[in-house]
């Protein structure tokens, strides 16, 4: 275990394991759509990458960025895009691509901006769901773990840019972000 890190949440396993099951819960709907994957980055791209090559079925992928954090752990509650996506998203099922919703306040905006582009449908997976800090009454369409109130990383997720790469999921020692 790395050691800025509590405990670790999610095994590597445990989160391979859980991404094959999502994959089978969105054949159900998304096999005949070609739908348009729309990773939110940078976090979602680990996410991204393992749950697509588990879609065995027709697909389009795309990216954007969206800043709601900078280096702190606190959101703005502003949602800024950085960059926008290539593929017109006008009749298109739309499924976003997110590592974690927390506020739920960036999801909210994304939905509604797809809405507003015209996309026949709108969904979104996220790997983590920590509800208890929502500001909106939003609930992803698919989810891979609900989690606790507490500042994870790893798996894409990160602390100022840090811990992107560990194929697990941790739990960041408090004393890390509260300094
Ligand atoms: P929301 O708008 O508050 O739902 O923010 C969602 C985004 O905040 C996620 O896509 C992450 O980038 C970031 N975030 C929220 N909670 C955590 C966490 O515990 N660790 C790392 N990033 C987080
Ligand atoms: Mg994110």
């Amino acid at each position: 275990m790395h050691p800025d890190l509590e405990e670790i949440l999610i095994s590597e396993e445990k989160i391979q394991q859980r991404i094959k099951e999502l994959a089978k819960e969105l054949r159900k709907e998304y096999s005949e759509k070609n739908p348009l994957c729309v990773c939110i980055l940078k976090g979602a791209v680990p996410f991204m990458a393992d749950l697509t090559r588990a879609m065995d079925f027709p697909l389009q992928m795309d990216y954007m960025a969206v800043s709601s954090y900078g280096n702190s752990a606190e959101t703005s509650g502003v949602v800024r895009i950085l960059k926008d996506l290539d593929t017109p998203v006008e009749g298109r099922d739309v499924l976003i691509i997110e590592d974690i919703v927390d506020t739920g306040l960036t999801l909210r905006h994304l939905i509604t901006l797809m809405k507003t582009r015209k996309a026949k449908s709108v969904k979104a997976v996220t790997l983590l769901d920590k509800p208890d800090r929502r500001q909106t009454d939003l609930t992803p369409d698919y989810c891979g773990f609900v989690i606790p109130n507490k500042y994870i990383v790893g798996y894409g997720t990160d602390f100022a840019e840090r811990y992107r790469n560990l194929p697990y999921i941790g739990v960041l020692k408090k004393e890390l972000y509260q300094s």
